[in-house]
């Protein structure tokens, strides 16, 4: 489904990606760790297109999308969620789940004065979006502000945001940064779910005790490139991996 072909991306001298080559097959989560500084978010950030890599390809669903702008992979059905959410912190929760949602009508202009139009397009929207929170755990919180929810709230309401826009692929920059141990199984278990009804998933994680439990594949960078990959047990048992990740 995506396809990472030799990508390289450089700051200056620092060449924050380089060379890597990784794939996701449909219907996987596939994992992507390594320790801090390694390029994992760099490489989030040129599939998803807001970076443009220096080199190498990417192509997503039988399309290259090498350097396409973010808005049109998104359009492909790319979603990504972000370290530190990326919330409208002064609208409401279900305000902030129905925004990315694709062509909507209202939005044209022509369109927009004539409510009848789109009304049926709107209602339908605000039920699935009103589904998404229910699923996330966040119906008691439809009218919350966003600055006002608990930090795993905010993840999972990123989580809901990215589902909204129907996405084929999730690229989820820590999904459980800074939320409890409890909700931060509970984020991977709703993940797993949603990948049993065709949502395929690249995470970037650091609590290993949990991704390990979730994951199909992993692939493990450093110093920029694709140190190792594999299921799991291999990935633990790799001594080259556990010298540079585990410091062993
Ligand atoms: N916008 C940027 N400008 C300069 N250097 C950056 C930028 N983004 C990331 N880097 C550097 O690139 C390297 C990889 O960073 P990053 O992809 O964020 O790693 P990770 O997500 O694995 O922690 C780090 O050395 C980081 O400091
Ligand atoms: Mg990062």
């Amino acid at each position: 489904m995506l396809t990472v072909s030799r990508l390289a991306k450089s700051y200056g001298r620092l060449q924050a990606v380089q060379d890597v080559t990784l794939q996701v097959a449909p219907g996987q989560i596939v994992g992507l760790i390594g320790p801090n500084g390694s390029g994992k978010s760099t490489l989030l950030n040129c599939i998803a297109g807001t970076i443009s890599p220096d080199a190498g390809r990417i192509n997503f669903d039988g399309h290259d999308i090498t350097g396409a702008p973010s808005d049109v992979v998104f359009r492909r059905g790319i979603a990504r969620s972000h370290q530190d959410p990326a919330l409208f912190q002064r609208m409401s929760v279900l305000d902030n789940t129905l925004l990315p949602a694709r062509k909507q009508a209202g939005e044209r202009a022509r369109r927009a004065p004539f409510h009848r139009l789109w009304r049926a397009q709107e209602t339908t929207l605000a039920g699935r979006a009103v589904g998404i929170l229910h699923r996330l755990r966040l119906r008691d919180h439809y009218a919350t502000r966003a600055s006002d929810l608990s930090g795993g709230q905010m993840k999972l309401l990123e989580l809901g945001r990215s589902l909204a826009g129907e996405p084929k692929l999730m690229l989820l920059d820590e999904p459980t940064a800074g939320v409890a141990p409890n909700l931060a199984y509970e984020i991977f278990e709703q993940i797993a779910a949603l990948r049993n009804e065709g949502l395929t998933f690249l995470i970037v994680e650091h609590r290993l005790e949990i991704l390990f439990d979730f994951v199909d594949h992993l692939f493990v960078m450093h110093l920029g490139s694709v140190l190792a990959q594999g299921s799991p047990a291999e990935i633990v048992a790799n001594p080259q991996v556990k010298e540079v990740y585990f410091g062993a």
